[in-house]
């Protein structure tokens, strides 16, 4: 029997408490820890912040119920599940659901390939840190440059980390997923917060609080407002079935509301405590919090360098980045296997060898060419997580039984019924509407001069 599935042939998680773990891995990512410091330098700080914190609720949580929901009540991976919830609708509706399902796999598919890489990169840093492989003489930037340049180096931490999510997966959603994602979450957040109180003595704490926190809205662009609702689905993981297939493994729907405001609220909470210890370190520095993506590979690891107790810190945050994305990839992996597994009966440990082995090769362009890379990322992110949470949201709101939609609600008490309303109306109307706008902004249709 197929680890905790319980005879019905279906893995299911061990806990709650477990899936919660393992589904806030999932939305922890690289996105928490590298780019949600970097564009909200980049966008100017603590108004940027408010309004991401806006998408999250009124975009993020909608969407992570509607996915849990659907995942839930149809026990299915994301195509199967989108099709099996829409199958009393017309034509349109079933293809519209089928296209969002076969793209969510795609996504992940793609997505997982160029992911992998900065894993690698992370991992690579970690040896940087710990002084088994030597900083550049011209220190970080140009170790970051021989790293990313070279793709012999790139490829085999590539494989490195590919060969660490592939085993967890292949062993299970109980005794791989939820098992691993229970340690690392735990550490995750006890090294994040070690460096947090480290911060607090090496001073810039003050600084990188008000940067954050203190909104200055002259600061706030439409575009940083757009770029803000793009990000609140990347790192939650909406939009290609991430929160479907894990939603599927859960073994009763009645607390999925609460559920999903857990996972939204730890994403949340470890973002703003990474940026936090982040813009700490940059601004005891005298650094500008505007670096761009180079931020946390190249100029964070100078700064360590010059910080008392420097190194420990190094290896504790790179660490973070590796078990971050670790919990993340996972995840991705476990969307596309899950359809194979579901629907073509492949095995487990199998499927995952061969889906992660065919990701792995894709991701080697990504680590060979940079134009690959950009160009994958810039599609996944900027379009098809958009578009297929859309449709998601379409589906959930309009498509599926209204039996379905209410199910996640029914233990909340009195306020369920008064959630339920409100959440249908934001996922009917403003959800779509919000997200045309981040697809329409990213396909340059609308432009801020
Ligand atoms: N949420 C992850 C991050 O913030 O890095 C990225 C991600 C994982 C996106 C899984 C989508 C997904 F399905």
């Amino acid at each position: 029997m197929p680890d905790g599935s319980h005879g019905s042939g279906r893995s299911h998680w061990g806990s709650r408490f477990g899936f919660i773990l393992a589904a806030s891995g999932s939305a922890v990512g690289l996105g928490n820890i590298w780019k949600f410091p970097y564009i909200t330098g980049e966008y100017g700080g603590g108004a940027f912040v408010l309004v991401y914190l806006g998408c999250v609720l009124l975009v993020g949580l909608p969407l992570m119920y509607s996915e849990l929901i659907i995942g839930r009540r149809a026990g299915k991976d994301v195509l199967g599940a989108m099709r099996k919830l829409t199958s009393h609708c017309g034509d349109m509706g079933k293809d519209l659901s089928g296209f969002a399902g076969m793209m969510g796999i795609a996504s992940g598919f793609l997505i997982l390939s160029f992911y992998s890489v900065v894993g690698g990169w992370a991992i690579h840093f970690f040896w940087v840190s710990l002084d088994l492989i030597p900083m550049a003489q011209g220190g970080a930037d140009e170790t970051f440059g021989a790293l990313a340049g070279s793709w012999k180096v790139s490829t085999l931490w590539h494989t490195v980390f590919m060969a660490l999510v592939i085993s967890v997966v292949a062993r299970g959603v109980h005794d791989g997923i939820e098992r691993v994602c229970s340690r690392l979450m735990p550490a995750l957040i006890g090294i994040l917060l070690i460096l947090l109180v480290y911060v607090g003595f090496t001073g810039g704490l003050g600084a990188s609080l008000a940067f954050l926190f203190r909104p200055d809205f002259s600061k706030l662009s439409g575009e940083g407002a757009l770029e803000a609702l793009g990000h609140a689905f990347f790192t939650l993981s909406l939009g290609m079935g991430a929160m479907v297939t894990y939603g599927s493994y859960l073994k009763s729907d009645t607390f999925v509301v609460r559920d999903g405001v857990w996972i939204a609220a730890l994403d949340t909470i470890i973002a703003l405590l990474a940026g936090t210890v982040i813009f700490a370190v940059v601004f005891a520095a005298g650094m500008e919090p505007g670096a761009g993506p180079g931020l946390v590979f190249v100029t964070l690891p100078d700064l360590f360098a010059q910080m008392p107790g420097g190194q420990a810190v190094g290896i504790g945050f790179f660490l973070l980045l590796i078990f971050a994305a670790w919990s993340s990839a996972i995840s991705l992996l476990e969307v596309v296997l899950a359809y194979f597994v579901d629907e073509h009966g492949l095995s487990r440990g199998r499927g995952a060898l061969l889906i992660g082995g065919a990701i792995w090769l894709i991701g080697v362009g990504s680590a060979v060419w940079s134009q690959v890379f950009d160009f994958l990322d810039g599609l996944t992110t900027n379009y098809m997580l958009p578009l297929g949470g859309m449709i998601i949201a379409i589906a959930a709101g309009w498509l599926i039984k209204p039996e379905d939609r209410v199910a996640g609600f029914t233990r909340t008490g009195g306020a369920g019924a008064f959630l339920a309303t409100a959440w249908l109306v934001v996922i009917r109307f403003v959800t779509p509407v919000l997200v045309l706008a981040v697809i329409l902004y990213k396909m340059e249709i609308i432009r801020f001069e």
